[in-house]
């Protein structure tokens, strides 16, 4: 269920990528198959646990508003599962029946998704729907194409190609649904394209919002208030709720 590289470059094919995009999306995953194994302590080292806390309530919070007594979520860029996980459990605290896909393009992360009821999905965030019918195709795997909620936790600055990843988004959210983003806030540390494979410096509110108005009809773009800490240096954070 859970492809090898060489397929990956054949999923990528499939998907339209052509040669300068398969292999950026490639770097991208070497990169993430070094961090998999510490990715929990990583998320741990950046944010202090009030912080961790918080985030998981602010989803869970945009999940509860929509009223629903069953939720089918879509993690994009799930990483560990390390959010996927809390977000789960506080829904489940608070009586909903939550269904939740752990969506990556990195196969050692989508491996830590194991024995944590987290259904592992292998994909590229800008081609969302297709990727999981290759994956149902390939695997003979019954996921589906439509959720109530997509979320994604500090992944958005990775994308390649951040607004086709929005609209990629938008198609595989149920009538009613909503994306919930929660990122870097725009800085201006270089550094970070090196040593953490950024692809981008962050967004600014104004920046998601724009992006998320060409995309949806409402656009709540905010910041959260709280920062990441990454080799001392403090970044803000912002929760975009798109629909
Ligand atoms: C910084 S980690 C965040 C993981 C997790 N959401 C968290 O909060 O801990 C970024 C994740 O994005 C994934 N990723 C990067 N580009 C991607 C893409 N185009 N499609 C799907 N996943 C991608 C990586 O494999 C990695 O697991």
């Amino acid at each position: 269920m859970i492809p090898g590289i060489e397929e990956i470059r054949a999923f990528l094919e499939r998907l339209g990528f052509d040669e300068k995009a398969v292999n950026e999306l490639v770097e991208q995953i070497e990169y993430f198959e070094t961090e998999a194994p510490e990715r929990d302590d990583i998320v741990r080292d950046y944010l202090r646990d009030e912080c961790i806390e918080r985030l998981v309530e602010e989803i869970a919070r945009e999940v509860l508003k929509l009223g629903r007594k069953g939720v089918r979520i879509l993690d994009v860029a799930a990483g560990s599962g390390f959010f996927t996980e809390r977000v789960k459990r506080k829904l489940e605290e608070k009586g909903i029946k939550v269904e939740v896909y752990g969506f990556d393009i990195t196969p050692s992360m989508l491996k830590r998704l194991k024995g944590k009821d987290i259904t592992p999905v292998w994909g590229v965030a800008e081609r969302i729907r297709d990727s999981i019918r290759i994956a149902n195709d390939h695997y003979g795997l019954d996921v589906p194409e439509k959720f109530d909620v997509v979320v994604s936790t500090l992944a958005f600055h990775h994308f390649l190609n951040p607004e086709e990843v929005l609209r990629s988004i938008r198609d595989v959210l149920e009538d009613g649904g909503k994306a919930v983003i929660i990122d870097v806030l725009k800085h201006g540390h270089d550094e970070f394209k090196d040593t953490l494979k950024d692809t981008h410096l962050g967004f600014s509110i104004e920046e998601m919002r724009g992006m998320g108005l060409r995309v949806f009809r409402k656009a709540e773009v905010r910041p959260l208030g709280l920062h990441c800490e990454v080799d001392g240096i403090l970044i803000g954070l912002y929760k975009a709720v798109f629909a």
